[in-house]
């Protein structure tokens, strides 16, 4: 995920251009550039951190002509540098180009264009496409896209300027979002309507697989093959604070809505095209260390901790691998048993959390390898880890947890199955029936969001309640920690999460008449045992709301509502499972006029103890 604009058009472009990026930091903030068209060549400015860093810089720089291009990174190809940051130009630096997406064939591109002499100075996917584009270049900048389009593979916005051409700026569109915002003697493209609305609410949505020349005085637009295509003009009626949230009334939400994507992303590449295997290569355990690792220590703080749980019971599952759960701010103070093959997991979304990198810095102290599965490229964890998962999920603004927390099962999921592959303790077939089943999560993870309206129902119902519980056994448990969490962060009223076979050990005679208890069976293997706690709530008097997978209608003789989840492989349920607890605490803190995105007494990233 970053942030796109471009301008074409008589006002100060630099303005433009920065004023735009900076209601897209939102979509990523490691660096920022600008590149125009001045005084009859390419000027490039960027630099590493958040905007700010560049307009800095941009203070004491002379920065003009008619037509610019600017980025926001979220790193994904690369540290966050000035190196890496975009725009990025050819060898002779005769284009400059932004880019938001993956080149996934980037590497083999790479190393045809070195060996024709190309000289690269950064070390992302993008500067291939600069190279590419002033390898193919024949004179006609739109030609020349239609071809590189023929080359690249993957997911791209990509916003081209030629020093031939100043007079033009070409755009195409794969896979990531574009827009194109139309004005009177200019035009805009960008990844979002925020970063134009100032100007324009005249857009064209660009769809897959089209492209966009655009001049001062027109847009023309295209398909990759260069058929000329006629597009509707949208009009936008959205408010530019309501239009960064991509039309959401709050972040969290947005954040909610995009979980098939940033999961379909991080699995994107990961595993064969065939299905047949898990294909980690981002991380470097050869076949004989994955083979030699004899216990797993997972490290994390609050969600990412509870990923953690979830990542346990599907690696002693599948992969036989023993391992222990920590929160981080007690691990590090005790002395844990390590073996000398033990691999130390931590789970940060930021990858900035004090307590979790004083506990990876720790156990490397101690001379163990350390696996970072974490969001943020450029972060202390995935810098000082051995190797790196990351979760493509995109920066997750609300401070409540819920992009990362899906996206870092999908990782645990991935690295469950490739340490059982390699280990022997799962045949071909059932590897196959797994990855088929993990590649299905996303389409089945958009079905889910269509509980809304009957969770955003039970919220409103239960606006006044003072407590909450949360039951179930097994991977449900797990995963009732995670939505007495959320309901507690955001909604502010008391939750607690119990293994449901545990209530009548004492919290039983917490549950009275009319008390909400939320109760999760969606692990056949343990449906009957859980139905048994659930009917001793209710015989209390509790006000029962179940989950189970579609077409398990037993459930309504034992609870008051039931949520039915789209049905999947009971070790990949949380990841759906999630989604209505997400939702429902979602809409009981809206319900409570609470400030959604922003919880009292709490920081999006816990960079103290
Ligand atoms: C809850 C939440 C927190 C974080 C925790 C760890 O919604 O967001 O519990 O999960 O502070 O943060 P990271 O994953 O950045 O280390």
């Amino acid at each position: 995920m970053c942030g796109i604009v471009g301008y074409i058009g008589a006002r100060n472009v630099k303005d433009v251009v920065v004023g735009g990026l900076a209601k897209l930091e939102y979509r990523g903030y490691d660096s920022a550039g600008i590149a125009a068209i001045d005084g009859g060549n390419i000027k490039v400015v960027k630099s590493v951190g958040r905007l700010a860093n560049l307009e800095t810089k941009l203070e004491t720089t002379e920065l003009g002509g008619e037509a610019a291009i600017g980025h926001t990174r979220w790193a994904t190809h690369g540290k966050p540098s000035d190196e890496n940051a975009h725009p990025h130009q050819d060898c002779s630096g005769r284009f400059a180009i932004v880019h938001n997406g993956i080149v996934e064939n980037y590497l083999s591109l790479r190393e045809e264009l070195m060996a024709a002499g190309h000289q690269f100075r950064s070390e992302t996917d993008t500067e291939v496409v600069a190279h590419l584009i002033e390898e193919l270049y024949n004179g006609d900048l739109f030609q020349t896209m239609i071809a590189v389009g023929k080359r690249i593979r993957g997911a791209y916005a990509l916003v081209v300027l030629a020093k031939d051409h100043p007079e033009q700026i070409v755009a195409m569109r794969k896979s990531s979002p574009m827009i194109i915002g139309l004005g009177e003697n200019e035009n805009f493209v960008a990844s979002d309507i925020p970063a134009i609305l100032e100007y324009t609410r005249d857009i064209y949505i660009m769809e897959d697989g089209e492209m966009a020349v655009l001049t001062n005085s027109g847009v023309e637009c295209f398909t990759f093959d260069g058929e000329p295509i006629h597009k509707e003009v949208y009009k936008v009626t959205w408010d530019a604070v309501s239009a960064e949230r991509g039309g959401y009334p709050h972040f969290m939400l947005k954040e909610i809505h995009e979980q098939p994507k940033a999961v379909r992303d991080t699995l994107r590449g990961r595993v064969a095209d065939d299905l047949s295997r898990v294909t980690l290569d981002d991380i470097h355990m050869d076949e004989a260390y994955t083979k030699k690792v004899d216990r797993i220590h997972i490290v994390a703080c609050g969600t990412s901790w509870h990923a953690g749980l979830v990542g346990k019971a599907v690696i002693e599952q599948y992969a036989r691998i023993p391992v222990d759960v920590e929160i981080a701010s007690e691990y590090r103070y005790r002395s844990p048993i390590f073996s000398e093959n033990t691999l130390v997991i931590v789970i940060s979304q930021s990858g900035e959390t004090a307590d979790t990198l004083a506990a990876l810095r720790e156990v490397k102290q101690q001379g163990l390898r350390v696996l970072a599965i974490t969001n943020v490229v450029g972060s202390s964890a995935a810098r000082e880890a051995d190797d790196v998962i990351v979760t493509w999920a995109g920066p997750e603004i609300a401070v409540a947890s819920t992009k990362a927390y899906t996206t870092q099962l999908a990782a645990l999921y991935l690295l469950a199955i490739h340490f059982a592959h390699v280990r022997g303790h799962l045949a071909d077939a059932e590897v196959r029936e797994l990855i088929e089943a993990l590649d299905g999560l996303p389409a089945i993870a958009e079905q889910v969001l269509d509980t809304a309206p009957q969770l955003e129902n039970f919220a409103a119902r239960y606006v006044e309640a003072t407590d909450a519980f949360f039951i179930g056994r097994g991977l449900d448990y797990s995963l009732s920690l995670e939505g007495a969490l959320k309901l507690k962060e955001i909604s502010y009223i008391h939750a607690e999460a119990y293994a449901a076979g545990e209530l009548k050990h004492g919290t039983l005679a917490l549950i009275t008449e009319g008390v909400p208890v939320i109760a999760l069976a969606t692990q056949p293997q343990l449906y009957e045992k859980t139905v048994s706690n659930i009917v001793e709530v209710k015989a209390r008097g509790a006000f029962v709301l179940g989950m189970t997978w579609v077409g398990n209608e037993d459930l309504e003789k034992s609870v008051d509502e039931v949520i039915y989840l789209p049905k999947t492989l009971p070790a990949l349920a949380p990841l759906v499972a999630v989604i209505p607890m997400q939702l429902l605490s979602y809409y009981a803190a809206v319900a409570r006029g609470n400030d959604v995105d922003k919880p009292r007494n709490l920081a999006k990233s816990v960079t103290v103890e």
